[in-house]
């Protein structure tokens, strides 16, 4: 049984006669009307919390591009702003917390992170109710690591030193910081599908830097608990999982974690897709530098991409997200490109 949407249809492992695609980030400063209403909203928490502003900017490259895909505009730090550990978002420079400690692990607050994520799950119910029935409502969260690296860092950083430290330290700590995310994340995707969203995916950004006992037990088991969790309440959730920089580690994610579908990072080698399960579909994978570049050296790459996946169920999309300064007209080339093939 197929239903209307051909991106859902491909997370369910069928290939359609159409190649879905959608862009990581879609929605973004690339875009001179996210600009203009990113303008008017205040900071960008401000934008996240605001069902009215947050749908229009979610539909906002619909209206534009011919995509199959609406990604609900939010953030992964949300849930640990609902937590109770407040995010700024620093002009430039990225989010800031007020680093976690031992004891603030206990005071995170599972009940109030439910009522702050209320505006969002608003969202995802006006974007629903403005969609065409022919695209796929993708909802998402952050995986609990990688959430948890902005949590004990306090900001982002290149090789999660703080976080990698802090698990190694104090397991017991970290094991309850994982546990309260992967409980905050399974009833947050809960709450996005009961209000639409078709199918979810798992932002693991920050899967690098981790020998394969760490990853099995911070990425791996925290995804594997959270698709089972979140199946728990909603039968047969479609799941994509997007472990960025997980390498070598991929095939055992996939195994492991029961996502429906893996999304690779423009790092992954086409070949490498040999080596996952036989059936299983792949999103990606194309550098966003490429598309940022333009001309015929990214559509060559991306009929690679293309041919290479042809056996499989693929959604195409970038390997990482759109780059602000990426010209508007590079996009409509690539999505033409990806039709045309
Ligand atoms: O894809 C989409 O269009 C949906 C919206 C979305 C945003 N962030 C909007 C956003 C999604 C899915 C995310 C996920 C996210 N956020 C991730 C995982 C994906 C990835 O890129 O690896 C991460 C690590 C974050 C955390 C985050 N949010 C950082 C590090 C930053 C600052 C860096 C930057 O690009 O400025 C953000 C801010 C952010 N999230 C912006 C947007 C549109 C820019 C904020 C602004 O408009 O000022």
């Amino acid at each position: 049984m197929t239903s209307t949407k051909p991106l859902l249809d491909t997370v369910l492992g069928r290939r359609g006669d159409r190649l879905p695609i959608w862009i990581m980030r879609q929605a973004g400063r690339y875009l001179p009307e996210y600009r203009e209403l990113r303008a008017r909203a205040g900071s960008f928490l401000d934008l996240c919390y605001n069902p009215e502003l947050a749908a229009e900017v979610t539909l906002q490259p619909l209206k534009r591009f011919d995509l199959d895909a609406a990604i609900l505009f939010s953030d992964i730090l949300v849930i640990p702003d609902a937590l109770g550990q407040k995010v700024r978002f620093e002009t430039g420079e990225g989010p800031r917390l007020e680093p976690l400690t031992v004891g603030r692990i206990g005071t995170l607050d599972l009940e109030g992170a439910h009522e702050g994520l209320a505006p969002i799950i608003e969202t995802v119910r006006r974007v629903k109710a403005g969609l065409a029935p022919d695209k796929t409502l993708i909802g998402f969260c952050g995986s609990p690591w990688t959430v948890a690296t902005y949590m004990i860092g306090g900001q982002g950083s290149s090789d999660q030193a703080a976080a990698r430290t802090f698990a190694l330290t104090q397991p017991a700590a970290f094991a309850r910081l994982l546990d309260v995310l992967v409980q905050a994340s399974i009833e947050y995707l809960a709450a996005q599908m009961r209000a639409g969203a078709d199918v979810v995916q798992l932002f693991e950004s920050w899967a690098m830097n981790l020998d394969e006992v760490a990853f099995r037990d911070w990425v791996i088991e925290p995804n594997r608990r959270i698709v089972e969790g979140l199946r728990r309440e909603i039968p047969d959730a479609p799941v994509i999982g997007f472990p960025r920089g997980a390498a070598g580690n991929l095939p055992a994610y996939a195994k492991a974690t029961g996502v429906n579908l893996l999304g690779l990072d423009y790092g992954t080698p086409l070949s490498f897709a040999e080596q996952l399960p036989a059936g299983l579909g792949v999103q990606g994978n194309l550098d966003p530098l490429r598309l940022l570049a333009g001309g015929a050296q990214m559509e060559a790459r991306a009929e690679q991409i293309v041919t290479a996946f042809r056996n499989r169920p693929h959604i195409f999309n970038l390997g990482h997200g759109i780059v602000p300064e990426t010209p508007i007209g590079n996009l409509e080339r690539l999505i033409a490109k990806v039709r045309s093939l």
